[in-house]
C-alpha cells in the first residue's frame, strides 16, 4: 500500500497546499471573520460531549478540501482500517498497535497473530477491577495487617505520564482516604520525597514497565524494595504482600521477587505512550474506583468509534491533525502549545509531550529514506490562567507563529464564587485577542503616545483551536486523550513514519550503561570518550562525595 503513495511532497494535494499557501498565507483572520458571519459556527464539529471550534486557524472551505484531499492521497482511511484491524503497522517493530482494543467492549473480536486478544483484555480487566476493590475496602491487607493507605507508582516515560496525569485531572474522583505517589526520576530525590512521610506497612508499591528493564524503574524498585524490607524485618514475604507488578515480562518480574498471580499483564501491541488505559493505568483504577475507570475507558472507545467511522470532514482527529500538518509544513511553525484552563490538567501537556514527540519526532519516512520536510512539532504547554502571566507575551507578540489549543469546560468541578465565570472569561478572551489583535489605528484612538502605538499594537493573525466540554469527567478525559491519539496518527500517516517505535531513545541509554562504571570505579581507567565527556567525567570523580 505504502509503495503505491507517491512521496508526501509529490503528491497532488501537496502541490496544490503549496499554491494555496501562497494565496492565503497574507490574509488576516479579522478578514476571514468579516467576509463569513457564520464562521464560528460553520468550523466546528462535534463529537458525544465534546466541541471543537477551529474556526480561529488560518484556513479557509479550500484549505480544508485540499487537507482532506492529502489525507485521502495518503491512505488515512486505509490506515484507520488497518491499525483497527490489528495489522502489523508498527513496522520497524514488526508489531500491532491496538491501544483501541483495550477499550473496546468484552464481546469485541479484534484478532492478532490469529488469536482473539478481547477475551485476554478483559481478564485483565476483571483482574485489576478484583484487586482494586480489595485494596480500597481494606480487604488487602500489608505484611503487618495493616491496611494499604499510600499507593506508590514506580515507572518512567509511558509508564508513568499517563498515570500521573490521569490522577491529577481526576482527582476530584478519587479516594482521599488514601494517598498516590509517583517516582519516575532515577534521581534518588525523586523516592526519598516521595515515601519520607509514608510508612512501610501501609504502603503497596507498583512496579509499572512494560520491560521491566528499565535502568531507571529497576533502581527505584529495588531502592523501594530495600526500603520496605529494611523497616518490616528483612522477610522477603513482605514483597508479596506490598509489591505488584504491571508489565508484559513474566520471566522478570518473577526474578524480581514479586509474585506473578500480583503481576498484570498487557501486551507487545500496546505502546508505552499509549497505554495507560492497560493494566500501566492499575494506580488510576486504585485512585478513582472501577466504575469511574470503566468510565474512562467508554470515553477512549467512544472517540475510537468516532475516528474510525466518522466522515473525515466531520472528524475531530482528523481536523486537529491535518491542521498540525497545515501549520508544520507549510507554515513552518515549530510547535503547538496546549492550554489547558482546567487546573486538574496540569499535567496533560507533560503527557502530551510524550505522545506526540515520541510518537512522530522521526527523520526517516516508512520506507527507510531521509524525509525532507518537518515532521513532528514541539509540544508545549501549562494551565491557563498561569501561562498568560509568563509565556503569553510571545504568543501575542513575538515573531514565532504558535498555534494554540485551549481546552476549557462550561462547569467547574469546585464551584466558588465568580471564578469559573473569570476562567472562561480568559479563555475566550486569549483566542480572541490572538485571531483578532488590535491594529494601530485602535491603540491610537486610545491615547497611546505615538511612540508607544508599535510596541502596543498585537497583530493578532495567531490560530487557535477551542476544546470545549461540559465538565472534567473520566469519560470526557478518555474522549480528549483519544483525540490527541489519534490526531498523532493521522500526522504521521501524512508524514509518512512509523508514529509508534522509539528507536532515537536508545543510544543515550546504551552510552549511560557504558559511562556508568567509569564514574563508579575505585581505580583509575582509561576514559575512550571525545575530550569534552572525559573531562566531565573526571570532574565528576574528583568533586563527587
Ligand atoms: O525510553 C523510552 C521508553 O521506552 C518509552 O517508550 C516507555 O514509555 C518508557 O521508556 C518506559 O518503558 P518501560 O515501560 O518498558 O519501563
Amino acid at each position: 500500500m505504502t509503495s503505491r503513495i507517491p512521496y508526501l511532497t509529490e503528491r497532488r494535494a501537496w502541490k496544490a497546499l503549496e499554491n494555496h499557501y501562497q494565496e492565503i498565507r497574507d490574509i488576516h483572520l479579522r478578514d476571514l471573520f468579516h467576509d463569513d458571519p457564520k464562521r464560528g459556527e460553520n468550523f466546528t464539529a462535534e463529537t458525544a460531549g465534546l466541541y471543537l471550534d477551529y474556526s480561529k486557524n488560518r484556513i479557509t472551505n479550500e484549505t480544508l478540501r485540499l487537507l482532506l484531499q492529502l489525507a485521502d492521497e495518503s491512505g488515512l482511511r486505509q490506515k484507520i482500517n488497518a491499525m483497527f484491524g490489528g495489522e502489523k503497522i508498527n513496522t520497524t517493530e514488526d508489531r500491532a498497535v491496538l491501544h483501541t482494543a483495550l477499550r473496546a467492549p468484552k464481546e469485541s473480536s479484534i484478532i492478532v497473530d490469529g488469536e482473539n486478544v478481547a477475551p485476554g483484555i478483559h481478564a485483565v480487566l476483571d483482574k485489576m477491577t478484583d484487586f482494586s476493590k480489595r485494596v480500597r475496602s481494606g480487604e488487602w491487607k500489608g505484611y503487618t495487617g495493616k491496611r494499604i493507605k499510600n499507593v506508590v507508582n514506580i515507572g518512567i516515560g509511558g509508564s508513568d505520564l499517563g498515570p500521573v496525569m490521569a490522577y491529577e485531572a481526576l482527582k476530584y474522583y478519587s479516594d482521599r482516604e488514601m494517598r498516590f505517589r509517583f517516582v519516575s526520576n532515577v534521581d534518588g530525590t525523586d523516592f526519598v520525597e516521595a515515601t519520607r512521610d509514608l510508612d512501610p506497612a501501609e504502603t503497596l508499591f507498583i512496579v509499572s514497565s512494560k520491560t521491566f528493564t528499565t535502568l531507571e524503574t529497576m533502581t527505584n524498585a529495588q531502592s523501594a524494595r530495600d526500603w520496605l524490607m529494611s523497616s518490616l524485618g528483612d522477610d522477603i514475604k513482605a514483597v508479596a504482600r506490598h509489591f505488584v507488578a504491571v508489565s508484559t515480562n513474566a520471566p522478570k518480574v518473577a526474578e524480581f521477587g514479586i509474585d506473578t498471580a500480583n503481576m498484570f499483564e498487557f501486551w507487545d501491541w500496546v505502546g508505552g505512550r499509549y497505554s495507560m488505559d492497560s493494566a500501566i493505568g492499575l494506580s488510576t483504577i486504585l485512585a478513582i474506583d472501577p466504575d469511574n475507570f470503566q468510565a474512562l475507558l467508554d470515553g477512549f472507545h467512544q472517540m475510537d468509534e468516532h475516528f474510525r467511522t466518522a466522515p473525515l470532514e466531520n472528524n475531530l482527529p482528523a481536523i486537529m491533525g491535518l491542521l498540525t500538518v497545515w501549520y508544520s509544513n507549510f507554515f513552518n511553525a515549530e510547535t503547538v502549545a496546549v492550554l489547558p484552563y482546567e487546573q486538574y490538567l496540569k499535567r496533560f501537556p507533560a503527557y502530551l509531550q510524550q505522545l506526540t514527540m515520541e510518537s512522530n519526532g522521526k527523520h526517516t519516512a516508512l520506507d527507510g529514506t531521509q524525509v525532507t520536510y518537518q515532521t513532528g512539532p514541539i509540544y508545549w504547554g501549562e494551565p491557563g490562567t498561569n501561562g498568560q502571566h509568563s509565556f503569553y507575551q510571545l504568543i501575542h507578540q513575538g515573531t514565532r507563529l504558535i498555534p494554540c489549543d485551549f481546552i476549557a469546560f462550561s462547569q467547574s468541578l469546585n464551584a466558588l464564587g465568580r471564578h469559573h465565570d473569570i476562567l472562561l472569561a480568559n479563555v475566550l478572551a486569549q483566542a480572541e485577542a490572538l485571531a483578532f489583535g488590535k491594529d494601530a489605528d485602535q491603540v491610537r484612538a486610545e491615547g497611546t503616545p505615538d511612540e508607544l502605538v508599535p510596541h502596543r499594537v498585537f497583530e493578532g493573525n495567531r490560530p487557535s483551536n477551542i476544546l470545549f466540554a461540559k465538565q472534567l469527567t473520566p469519560e470526557i478525559l478518555g474522549k480528549i486523550i483519544a483525540l490527541y491519539e489519534h490526531s498523532v496518527f493521522v500526522q504521521g500517516v501524512i508524514w509518512n513514519i512509523d508514529s509508534f517505535d522509539q528507536w532515537g531513545v536508545e543510544l543515550g541509554k546504551v552510552l549511560a550503561q557504558k559511562i556508568l562504571p567509569e564514574l563508579e570505579t575505585k581505580t583509575d581507567v582509561k576514559l575512550e570518550h571525545d575530550s569534552s565527556t572525559n573531562n566531565l567525567i573526571n570532574r565528576y570523580r574528583r568533586l563527587r562525595r
